[in-house]
């Protein structure tokens, strides 16, 4: 195991009707006057954006609003954000929604005490500074709710890229799973393949002796493939909800991701799927994952048959393990078509013809030198290939 630092400082509110607390965990960490940040409606049509601000006029802290932020957020509603938090004097940002809207209010927080372009922090620049964020999720999939990180687009290129600072870790998250039940089964099964990929991510490392984050991502993964047929099945299983909401927190505040090395390529490649086609991410990440296993197989065949094997119930080919391995991704792959995920380009909606756009923004956008790296090294042949793999 490698050496680590965890800081992972988010209160988590979790339970039914938690939602009408948000006034007091605003006052209880310091808010005087708040964003409330929010998506393009569900909040509003649910009721919950009434609930919030109920809350807050109950501990008379005042705020202002701004809606809108699209699924994979971009970079003009930051803009907006931040000029609005500014004019308006706010020191808390509350994001009322799922991933995006987080992400985007992450964003903000650390826009508006920055100098230069927000933009700085997705080329590299680490987040030291930002407003406090606080969350109430609406949809248990990118783990935004515990992380450091915020993924946002830039309109101009269409550049998807991540920034991370400690700084932006929401002070409070409040997480109800009732709040899920309103999902569409596409929402649900693409924030299930999420949550695995955070899981798969960490899983697929170069570390030696990480027994006890391998088998708590065995154990997360293992959940989600009993919670994830149960909650498609009936929508409204609140406990199936509240195990995926946990799970999803838990995948990817890194608790199963120190002391080893992680890959991310699945999430990289994907990226650029999501921001050229505008898919849901859980959606591009179920048809991008299964080709860049196969892809990375060979590089350690034993670390694809363990999870084979000890979550996916394989029997362990010890002549030939790299079967195993196969019937690993095998079993991955049909088990996202299962709850509902595409398999392929066309029914994610992506284009072959379009292959060399995406290769070239994803090895040389923004700067990058013609590689990406994780588990390995790959170039633009084999993201090529990669690709290519998809169709
Ligand atoms: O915008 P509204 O109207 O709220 O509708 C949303 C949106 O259309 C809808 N939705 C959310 N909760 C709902 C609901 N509809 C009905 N009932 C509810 N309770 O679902 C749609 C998707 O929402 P979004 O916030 O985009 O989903 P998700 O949480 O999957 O977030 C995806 C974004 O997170 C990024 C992704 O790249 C993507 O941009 N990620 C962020 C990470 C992080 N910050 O740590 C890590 C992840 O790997 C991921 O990359
Ligand atoms: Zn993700």
């Amino acid at each position: 195991m490698e050496n680590f630092e965890f800081y992972s400082p988010t209160c988590f509110v979790f339970g039914k009707e938690t939602e009408n607390r948000a006034g007091e965990y605003v006052k209880r960490f310091g808010g005087t006057k708040v964003l409330i940040h929010y998506g393009g409606g569900s909040v509003v049509r649910s009721g919950l954006l009434d609930r919030v601000k109920a809350s807050l006029d109950r501990e008379s802290i005042p705020y202002v609003e701004l809606g809108g932020v699209k699924p994979n957020p971009r970079s003009g509603l930051v803009y907006e954000g931040i000029e609005l938090c500014r004019k308006e004097k706010v020191d808390f940002v509350l994001a009322v929604g799922g991933g995006s809207t987080i992400d985007s209010s992450k964003a903000i927080a650390a826009g508006v005490v920055y100098d230069g372009d927000f933009w700085d922090f997705y080329q590299g620049k680490r987040i030291e500074k930002a407003l406090s964020v606080g969350t109430i999720l609406t949809i248990a999939a990118a783990g935004s709710e515990g992380s450091p990180d915020t993924v946002i687009t830039k309109e101009e290129g269409m550049f998807k890229r991540g920034a991370s600072g400690d700084a932006i870790r929401p002070k409070f998250s409040i997480l109800n799973p009732a709040l899920t039940q309103t999902l569409p089964a596409y929402q649900t099964a693409a924030g299930i393949t999420d949550i695995m990929a955070h899981l798969y991510e960490r899983y697929l490392t170069n570390s030696e002796e990480v027994e006890v984050t391998d088998r708590l991502i065995e154990a997360l993964l293992l959940t989600m493939v009993h919670e994830g047929p149960r909650v498609i099945a009936d929508p409204d299983n609140y406990d199936a909800r509240a195990n995926i909401m946990w799970a999803g927190m838990v995948a990817h505040n890194n608790t199963c991701g120190v002391g080893r090395s992680q890959d991310w390529l699945s999430h990289t490649i994907e990226h650029e799927l999501s921001a050229l086609y505008d898919c849901a991410h859980g959606a591009g990440l179920a048809v991008t994952m299964p080709a860049v296993f196969t892809y990375e197989m060979s590089h350690n065949v034993m670390r694809f048959a363990q999870v084979a094997v000890r979550v996916w119930g394989c029997q362990m080919d010890f002549a030939h393990p790299e079967v195993t391995a196969k019937a690993g991704i095998e079993a991955f792959r049909n088990f996202l078509i299962s709850i509902g995920m595409p398999k392929n380009f066309e029914e994610l909606g992506a284009k072959e013809e379009d292959i060399p756009k995406l290769v070239n923004v994803l090895c040389r956008g923004d700067g990058r030198d013609g590689t990406i790296s994780g588990f390995i090294t790959l170039n633009e042949d084999d993201c090529t290939k990669i690709y290519k793999m998809m169709v």
